[in-house]
């Protein structure tokens, strides 16, 4: 056993006192009925944590008892008091009774051997960030609901408290939407997987997608969809060439890239399509937010397309970049008018000039930090995932040719864990509008959820702890100790881990 708690992310306070608080079996959880949910879901947790362990429990409930007790303190906020007789986890809401039992949760999959001895101390723990995210492309690979619950609870087990679903893209798009049957028909059957030679298709239904949410939400993560326009509309268009400036014909992507073929600025066909799948995007998500996407879009054919040409007659624009943002600006009114609020990659904040973009449209800084000191400045706010920054995790770990990845990035462990959501350049008012961060999967190498975990891990370990930890209590050497102790963990849990070197 650990003498150390080990804690990934490190926690504000800890203080470690003398003896142990000794375990053998399960623990039994118990407290305040408002934590109910919590305590079912985490008693479920240890218990197959020790399943897995391969040991038996023969104490009948009679193991260790852990106590969950109602407590003010701030949102996600939590105290853990070990002791030798017990464990009170302290919080005022429950998701910090959760964060506080993930983090005991940690604590135990250290242990077993039929037995786990946690120094007893005292742990006191709050966000540096509200938003703390990963974004999984389910488009340009189909990741299986089994996967991606699996990711989930391991993602929670770090405090992450964002699953970002990315679910269309040109190479795929995975949710049913009533009106427009060809989109899963057509759309979500990938013509080939090049690198793995496999099939790749599918789409998840209505109850896969409702059984995600209740699972992340049971474990305090929030879900929040994509669905992509105007560009990476490849599956979009090979479904309904109709919304494309040349009718086609259009295939589902089986290749990487930015594609020409976007939807056609000039057809009020694609406004028709939003709102379709903005309906059964609100009907199924209770998250607050809808990704919008807004990336890497082509203007070749809106500057040839006589729908497109009217449009920017009409509309009084100059360029094409204008006519992204008209459109940008159209969607996140019918999102407002469905009680969601758009977030947007940072191309969304180019050329906004007649038509400005509605202050409260999130922006997700990726080409590098440059669009999330932007978009403070103009008042929106902002979520950090530079790829410059370590947080693209299709990036290779170092620059070994033997390693997986794309060639054109590198996102080492350490890079995760200097970045930092806010920029020196930031004044406090900016500051203050920065939510948090992410990492990013795209998943066109990634040709398997093992293959996701490798490349996941142990690099949002790292990032976990730039969007958990307080600045003054982030130190890499510390970190670096921590690590091997948390990588057993996950071992625990069946991750496939990278494991070389941390800084490239
Ligand atoms: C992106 O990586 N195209 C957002
Ligand atoms: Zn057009």
């Amino acid at each position: 056993m650990n003498q150390t708690y080990a804690l990934v992310p490190q926690p504000v306070s800890v203080k470690q006192g003398e003896g142990f608080f000794q375990c053998r079996g399960v623990p039994v959880i118990s407290g305040d009925s408002i934590f109910k949910n919590e305590i079912d879901t985490v008693s479920a947790q240890f218990r197959a944590d020790w399943e897995r362990c391969g040991c038996a429990d023969n104490t009948g409930g009679a193991a260790g008892k852990i106590f969950c007790k109602k407590e003010d303190m701030k949102e996600e906020a939590y105290r853990l008091l070990i002791t030798q007789d017990a464990v009170t986890v302290s919080a005022g809401s429950g998701a910090g009774i959760y964060n506080g039992l993930q983090s005991l949760r940690q604590m135990f999959l250290g242990g077993c051997d039929e037995a786990v001895s946690i120094p007893c101390g005292e742990i006191e723990d709050r966000p540096r960030f509200g938003w703390r995210g990963l974004m999984l492309d389910c488009s340009r690979y189909f990741y299986s609901v089994e996967f991606i619950k699996k990711l989930i609870d391991t993602l929670s087990l770090h405090h992450i408290n964002v699953f970002h679903w990315h679910l269309t893209d040109d190479q795929g798009w995975r949710l049913p939407i009533k009106e427009y049957p060809l989109l899963i028909e057509i759309g979500s059957k990938r013509r080939e997987h090049r690198l793995s030679g496999r099939f790749s298709g599918g789409f998840y239904t209505e109850d896969d997608i409702r059984d995600v949410i209740a699972f992340a939400t049971a474990r305090h993560v929030e879900v929040v969809p994509e669905v992509d326009f105007p560009g990476h509309a490849s599956a979009i268009l090979a479904a309904y060439p109709g919304l494309g400036c040349t009718g086609g014909p259009y295939q589902v992507e089986d290749r990487f890239g930015i594609f020409e073929d976007v939807l056609c600025a000039g057809n009020d066909g694609i406004f028709d399509l939003a709102a379709a799948a903005f309906d059964t995007l609100a009907r199924l998500f209770p998250s607050a937010y809808v990704h919008i996407g807004g990336d890497e879009v082509r203007f070749n054919n809106w500057n040839e397309c006589p729908k497109c040409k009217k449009r920017l007659a009409e509309t009084g624009l100059k360029t094409p970049q204008e006519l992204q943002s008209w459109i940008t600006v159209r969607l996140a009114k019918m999102l407002a008018e469905r009680g969601k609020t758009a977030i947007g990659w940072d191309e969304v904040l180019e050329d906004t000039g007649q038509y400005k973009l509605p202050k409260n449209v999130v922006v997700q800084s990726w080409r590098g930090r440059e669009g999330g000191i932007k978009a403070s400045g103009l008042g929106h706010r902002v979520i950090m995932s530079s790829s410059k920054d370590g947080c693209y995790l299709d990036y290779r770990h170092s620059p070994d040719p033997e390693e997986i990845g794309q060639r054109w990035g590198k996102s080492t462990v350490f890079q995760g864990y200097s970045m930092d959501p806010i920029t020196p350049e930031m004044t406090a008012e900016q500051a203050a509008l920065v939510l948090g961060g992410q990492a990013n999967l795209w998943s066109e190498l990634i040709y398997a959820g093992k293959i996701a975990e490798y490349m996941i891990f142990p690099r949002i370990c790292a990032i976990a702890e730039s969007l958990w930890t307080a600045k003054e209590a982030k130190n890499f050497e510390d970190f670096k100790r921590r690590l091997p102790i948390h990588q057993e963990r996950l071992d625990r849990l069946g991750i496939l881990q990278y494991r070389g070197n941390l800084e490239g």
